[in-house]
């Protein structure tokens, strides 16, 4: 049976939360994992659109690539480009708190008292869940040590088709790295352990995952 090309919308990177012009709050997300599976989704035939944070990589070709800072601006170009998408991967370290305030001008140390008031980022999958319908969503979860039951519940928490649980403490694998090694799981209880290899071999797994259930 003949393949058939699907549109991909995969976020990729961390987001950058600015306090003021100089200082921000991220995390050590490279973009790697995202931009692996950009290529591997491009190599496999399907269109794909790559929504970056802040990361320092070349886009893969062929790749439409959108680049925002923020996570108020990652879910504004998700709910931008989801309408057209059948696959959503949320493979980016979205921060999950902003500071409360913004300073157009750099803070000056003796005006603060050591305390930053943070506010909540909206969560992206949990808000385009109603968008749905009948589209895939896979989430990543990056958990230090035991990924799997946390994993699980945010599968189900964020109604996913299926989620990648990645140990970020174990050698070789999660942030920065060239390789990785997770788990699939998926809401009917199978699972799929991806020992240590490289991310466009754990992405080139994802997408055929993907390819097989549609
Ligand atoms: O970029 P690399 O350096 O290659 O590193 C890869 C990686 C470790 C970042 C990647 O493999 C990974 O695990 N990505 C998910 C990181 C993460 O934010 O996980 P989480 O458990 O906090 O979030 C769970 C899911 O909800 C994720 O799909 C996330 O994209 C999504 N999320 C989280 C917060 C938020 N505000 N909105 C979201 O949609």
């Amino acid at each position: 049976m003949e393949k058939q090309a699907m549109k991909f919308l995969i976020t990729a990177g961390p987001t950058r939360e600015p306090l003021d012009p100089v200082r921000f709050l991220s995390n050590r997300s490279t973009g790697k994992m995202g931009f692996a599976l950009a290529y591997a989704a491009v190599q496999a035939g399907h269109e794909v659109t790559l929504i970056a944070g802040p990361v320092t990589l070349e886009s893969p070709e062929g790749v439409r690539r959108v680049d925002v800072e923020t996570a108020l601006e990652m879910l504004s170009a998700v709910e931008k480009n989801l309408p057209d998408a059948d696959v959503y991967i949320s493979c980016a370290a979205v921060a999950d708190w902003r500071p409360a305030t913004y300073s157009p001008v750099k803070l000056k140390k003796s005006g603060m008292d050591g305390e930053l008031r943070l506010v909540r980022n909206p969560d992206i999958l949990k808000t385009i869940r109603p968008q749905k319908g009948n589209r895939i969503f896979v989430g990543f979860a990056a958990e230090t040590g035991m990924p799997e039951a946390e994993a699980k519940r945010k599968m189900l928490e964020k109604g996913l088709d299926f989620i990648v649980a990645n140990d970020v403490t174990m050698p070789g694998a999660g942030f920065a790295t060239d390789t990785n090694c997770v788990t699939l799981l998926f809401p009917n209880g199978e699972k799929s352990f991806l020992t240590l290899r490289s991310k466009l071999e754990i992405a080139k797994e994802i997408v055929s995952r993907i390819e097989r259930l549609r």
